[in-house]
């Protein structure tokens, strides 16, 4: 697997508050890489650093196993913000401007156009423009130039749900080109549906990172009772699908391992002459979820 971005013990303190504390990560090419964590964790300091806006204390990071060099600026694209564009001029002239910041041909902006789906709009001038059409022809902007990877930071604040929706799905299609996208969010649920990797920071520490569906999936717990729950828990341990049956009060509550489902376990169940009268999944909301993984570490 190919570094993009490696990340070695960063420190930043503002004052007292120690913004990102000893952070280490690895991402790699093709990844579409969660930075989740509630306000005030880390997020937007730790971009500001990688993205050389903002200075670490201590720490290193490189991208593409590269010391920085101004060649592999050019490589990654930022939606950090709202890019300053001119109200009355359109989507096409302001992609010129930035064209020409960028040194890139404007034989570019069609196709930035396209993939954001702006092209039908691309003579509106920009003060038309919904705000989820104005956070679109940000990321148009941050495609010029054809980088390799995409940062974005809360790239859904401040949208409707259609818009939300959209810019979602427009990540995620950015994402399946093969383009490296680095994400930071508060919201469990935009990492869950747009992130392959994830990292969970919590005032600047890194609590854990991994997979999305590793780290991001926690088991839900089944109950079940019959008549007779004393012939249930012997047999239900029988079965390879579950992990962790305990009793509790009229009711047996079993975890099931990741790839099994309901369905196994009653099929089983049935073939052991079981009759269930009563069968339900225990499941935790994943905010839920995401509220106790943070507090645990505290
Ligand atoms: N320029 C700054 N001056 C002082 N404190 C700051 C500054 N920028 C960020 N902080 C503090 O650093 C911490 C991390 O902030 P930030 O990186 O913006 O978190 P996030 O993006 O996860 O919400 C917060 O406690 C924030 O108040
Ligand atoms: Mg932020």
């Amino acid at each position: 697997m190919e570094k993009i971005l490696s990340i070695e013990n960063l420190n930043k303190k503002y004052g007292r508050i120690h913004a990102v504390n000893n952070l280490n990560l690895e991402i790699n090419r093709g990844n579409v890489f969660g930075i989740l964590g509630p306000n005030g964790s880390g997020k937007t300091t730790t971009l500001g650093i990688i993205l050389s806006v903002i200075n670490a204390d201590s720490g290193a990071f490189s991208w593409f196993g590269n010391p920085n060099s101004k060649e592999d600026r050019k490589k990654i694209g930022s939606i950090l913000e709202q890019p300053i564009f001119y109200p009355y001029l359109s989507a096409v002239k302001n992609l010129r401007i930035i064209c020409d910041i960028k040194g890139v041909n404007y034989s570019e902006i069609e196709r930035v156009l396209h993939i954001v789906d702006l092209f039908e709009r691309r003579d509106s001038k920009y003060r038309t423009f919904s705000y989820g059409m104005k956070q679109r022809l940000a990321i148009a902007a941050a495609l010029l130039g054809k980088p390799e990877v995409l940062i974005f930071d809360e790239p859904t604040n401040g949208l409707d749900p259609k818009g939300i929706a959209e810019i979602r799905e427009l990540i995620i299609n950015i994402a399946r080109q093969g383009m490296t996208i680095i994400l930071a969010s508060h919201l469990l649920d935009e990492v869950q549906k747009t992130c392959s990797h994830v990292a969970v920071l919590k005032n600047g520490n890194k609590l854990f990172s991994g997979k999305v569906s590793d780290v991001l999936s926690i088991s839900d717990a089944v109950e079940l009772s019959s008549n007779n729950l004393e012939l249930l828990s012997l047999v239900i341990k029988e079965f390879e699908g579950t992990t962790d049956v305990n009793i509790e009060k009229d009711l047996i509550v079993a975890r099931l391992k990741a790839g099994t489902t309901i369905y196994d376990l009653n099929y089983f169940l049935i073939g052991k002459g079981i009759v269930l009268t009563h069968l339900a999944e225990r499941k935790k909301s994943l905010e839920n979820q995401f509220l106790e993984l943070l507090t645990e570490n505290e």
